[in-house]
């Protein structure tokens, strides 16, 4: 019962994202990217899910799935699961659960990190969403990322941590570690930011 490891991480990850990338087009989902794919991101409108059923086989999802070995990281990927919709009931109205935005992917090339694309691409998203009425739900992976929502309107609904026992604070394989931390935020089209 194991965790990835930081090898087994940097293997698997290229190939979830695509896997991830294909499930949001198949789902009617945007790819969105600022100043040459400096920074992308993915986005799914409102009722549409990347693990939709009909969309899980030509996304590739059971092929990624089953390359993970390991029962811990699945169990993760549960627990993510039952703990996100649980904050999305405390963040929503029952209406607002079948209008929000999901920003579910987003990440700058590292070498041009903090000058300002996500926050450019964030805007985008916002005024996108602004336009319909609608408001956007994400989950923050990590401070760096949480302080960027923060500063751009996005509000912590809930302190989620997964995989006690299993992972340390980055993610990564641990015995007895004390879980990984994510923030479910939403922002409203209200918002003063
Ligand atoms: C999170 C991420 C998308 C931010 O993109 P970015 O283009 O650097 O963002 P911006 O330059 O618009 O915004 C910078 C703000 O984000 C936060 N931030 C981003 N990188 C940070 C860092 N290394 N340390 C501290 N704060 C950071 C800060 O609030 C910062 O504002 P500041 O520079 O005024 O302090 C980028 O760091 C990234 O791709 N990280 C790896 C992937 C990832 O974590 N994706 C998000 C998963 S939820």
């Amino acid at each position: 019962m194991g965790a990835l490891s930081a090898e087994e991480r940097e293997d698997y990850l290229p190939m979830f994202l695509k896997t991830m990338l294909k499930a949001t087009v198949l789902n009617e989902g945007f790819i969105l990217e600022v100043s040459s794919w400096g920074c992308c991101a993915a986005m799914l409108p409102p009722g549409k899910k990347a693990d939709n059923p009909w969309t899980l086989f030509p996304a590739g999802l059971p092929g990624a799935v089953l390359r993970l070995k390991s029962t811990g990281i699945k169990r993760i990927m549960v627990e993510h699961g039952g703990a996100v919709k649980r904050a999305k009931k405390k963040a929503f109205t029952p209406k607002e659960m079948s209008e929000f935005w999901y920003l579910f992917i987003i990440g700058t090339d590292p070498g041009r990190q903090r000058q300002g694309l996500g926050g450019i691409l964030l805007e985008h998203v916002k005024a996108h969403a602004r336009s319909h009425g609608r408001p956007l739900w994400l989950e923050a992976s990590n401070n760096n990322a949480r302080g960027l929502y923060a500063k751009h309107g996005f509000e912590e609904v809930e302190e989620i941590t997964l995989g006690v026992g299993l992972v340390g604070p980055d993610g990564l394989a641990k015995h007895d570690g004390e879980g990984v931390k994510t923030w479910g935020m939403v922002w409203r089209p209200d918002s003063k930011k």
